[in-house]
């Protein structure tokens, strides 16, 4: 293992983002994680994993432990369903990809979400109707003050939407080395009812799909809404979509009769950000390097130099003038560092 110091991050974090971390590892093995947390154990950690869902804002002090652990492997093996383990360091989409390979299914509408496999379960990464949860059985993961190793059930993670325990009750304490997940081998549950799914697979005259249908219509419609992170930096949605009382949806209805809505219970109601965003005029607007996307709101991107700080003010302003206008408090998805 080599540290390497003033590192620079800007290929390690999918906005783009030029800072420096103080002390940079590669983790490629849990043993040598285990021997870095037993040698390093009174330096700060910083644990890094695909970086697709951060906003460096400043230089890292810190030792950043670059979580690269690689593989996969078949825990169970019926013929009706798998149960497969990933290591941390696997990036997402292929890992998804080499699913639809096996036919094994459960993940296809997940496709081309950016990251890694260790960070899916932190955020419980969801798109076009299914999330994460449904199908992870459990994630291993190592406590970074005593190096113990933890098995955390999907329900020990207490899922909610973009939400888990590891954002809560034991943020920063974990470090998942491995996520295992539960899927269908054979007569797969297409979860299909997404608008935008149905009509890329009635243009494709597609009337009995395979979860490789699925998985190429899901890739079409991210590939003409999302900037893909290679050609413009951005980490997916900026914000939450936010969930609003009834009555102040009824209210917002009156004056914007078109709003968007998803109703969550009987008292709320979600309301896309990317509309919000959008009604407040600040779609495809740029400030230096720093901008909203054209084809969605929602997604903040680096056109090439912008500093962590343009982006954080521009959102700031952003979630300035939808309180203003909506009285909607607007979260933020990413993490702000
Ligand atoms: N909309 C606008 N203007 C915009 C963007 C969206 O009016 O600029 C409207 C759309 O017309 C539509 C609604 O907002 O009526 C929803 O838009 P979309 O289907 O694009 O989904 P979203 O709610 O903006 C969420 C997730 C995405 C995920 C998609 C598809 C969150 C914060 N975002 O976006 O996740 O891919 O649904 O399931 O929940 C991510 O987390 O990084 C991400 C990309």
């Amino acid at each position: 293992m080599k540290i390497e110091h003033h590192k620079s991050l800007k290929a390690f974090n999918t906005f783009g983002i030029d800072v420096t971390a103080s002390e940079f590892v590669e983790i490629k093995s849990e043993s040598e994680l285990e021997s870095i947390l037993s040698k390093d154990s009174n330096k700060e950690l910083f644990i890094l994993s695909g970086g697709s869902n951060m906003l460096l804002t400043k230089n890292v002090d810190a030792l950043v432990l670059h979580i690269a652990i690689k593989g996969i492997n078949i825990l169970e093996d019926f013929n009706e369903f798998v149960v497969v383990s990933v290591n941390a360091g696997e990036n997402w989409h292929d890992f998804v990809q080499y699913c639809i390979k096996n036919d094994y299914g459960g993940l296809e509408n997940l496709s081309l979400i950016p990251g890694y496999v260790g960070s899916a379960p932190i955020q419980n990464i969801g798109a076009y109707g299914v999330e994460l949860k449904d199908t992870m059985v459990s994630c291993k993961a190592i406590e970074k003050a005593t190096g113990e190793k933890h098995i955390f059930s999907n329900k020990d993670c207490k899922f909610g939407y973009r939400n888990s325990i590891f954002k809560n009750e034991v943020k920063g304490k974990y470090i998942i080395t491995q996520v295992s997940f539960k899927l269908t081998k054979k007569d797969h549950v297409l979860n299909t009812s997404y608008g935008a799914i149905t009509e890329a697979l009635e243009n494709k005259g597609v009337s009995k799909p395979t979860i490789k249908d699925v998985s190429e219509a899901v890739i079409a419609i991210r590939k003409s809404k999302l900037p893909d992170p290679e050609e413009i930096g951005n980490s997916g949605s900026f914000f939450k979509n936010p969930v609003i009382s009834k009555n102040h949806f009824s209210k917002l209805q009156e004056s914007h009769p078109d709003i968007p809505s998803y109703t969550i219970n009987e008292n709320n109601i979600k309301v896309p950000a990317g509309w919000l965003i959008e009604q407040c005029g600040f779609k495809g607007k740029r400030w230096n390097d720093a901008g909203v996307h054209k084809k969605q709101a929602l997604v903040l991107v680096n056109y090439d130099n912008a500093t962590g700080q343009e982006i954080l003010e521009l959102s700031k302003r952003i979630q300035k003038k939808i309180k203003e206008k909506f009285n909607i408090n607007l979260e933020t998805e990413v993490n702000i560092i």
